[in-house]
């Protein structure tokens, strides 16, 4: 069985003023949520704090992205185990934002996938196709290439655990939600992917969240298709009312 599991992507937004006003809400609310993983993704500069605000809650800590080396010459890269000693158990990689505007890869996404397991850190790894694929008919090839790109290579004890996310990237922050059915499709498809690909094991037990515009009125039924098994949240994470909601659908 899959346990349900809820992050929620502050991208770049709050300072540590809200955090706080946002932790001293939200946690006495969903203290006693256990049905549900919560995690929590804030900016690089917000983890410290957040590591400390959450400690010995329900709510894990996760951060945006990382680089793969572990140390070094790299200005103003984050590395896994630099992540690891802040606290955080999870990491946001390849989300569509960091594709358009920062020239993420497949292989960079690849790179980063494999880092952070090797340091004990779990992936969220995302993936999801544009309008303009949607529109030509190439929603699979791009979530195939996303998925089995960043994928490769990283089965290798077959202990390894990848959470994925599938974000239609015209679902994004724009209100337009994927139907249940439509998400649904895709998830099923991600599933059957990963079963050829690496077997029935990791097929049945990877979790695959759905984001894109995921609100409290939406939740439910999106939760209720049988490949949808949590939800990467980003707006409606950000304040403490709507994603208590979010989390307790
Ligand atoms: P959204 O963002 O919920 O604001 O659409 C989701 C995401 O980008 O992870």
């Amino acid at each position: 069985m899959r346990t349900p599991f809820i992050a929620g992507n502050w991208k770049m937004n709050m300072l540590s003023g809200e955090a706080e006003d946002f932790f001293k809400e939200f946690l006495p609310a969903v203290k006693d949520v256990q049905s549900v993983k919560i995690a929590v993704c804030p900016v690089y500069t917000l983890l410290h704090q957040v590591s400390e605000l959450v400690r010995d809650s329900n709510v894990k800590l996760g951060a945006q992205n990382v680089f793969w080396e572990e140390k070094g010459a790299y200005t103003g890269e984050i590395s896994p185990p630099m992540l690891k000693d802040v606290g955080c158990e999870y990491v946001i990689i390849g989300h569509s934002e960091r594709r358009q505007h920062f020239g993420e890869t497949n292989e960079t996404v690849n790179k980063r996938v494999k880092a952070a397991l090797a340091h004990g850190l779990t992936p969220i790894m995302c993936c999801g196709e544009t309008l303009e694929d949607r529109e030509n008919g190439k929603t699979f090839d791009v979530v195939k290439s996303h998925i089995l790109e960043g994928l490769q290579g990283v089965y290798e004890s077959g202990k390894e655990e990848v959470v994925l996310a599938y974000e239609p990237v015209w679902a994004i922050g724009t209100g337009k939600t994927a139907s249940p059915d439509q998400a649904q499709e895709v998830h099923a498809f991600i599933r059957n992917l990963l079963q050829e690909n690496f077997g029935e094991d990791i097929a049945q037990r990877t979790i695959i969240q759905y984001g894109g515009s995921v609100k409290p009125k939406n939740i439910a039924e999106l939760m209720s298709q049988p490949d949808i098994d949590g939800g990467l949240v980003g707006g409606a994470s950000l304040k403490a009312d709507s994603f208590t909601a979010l989390v307790k659908y």
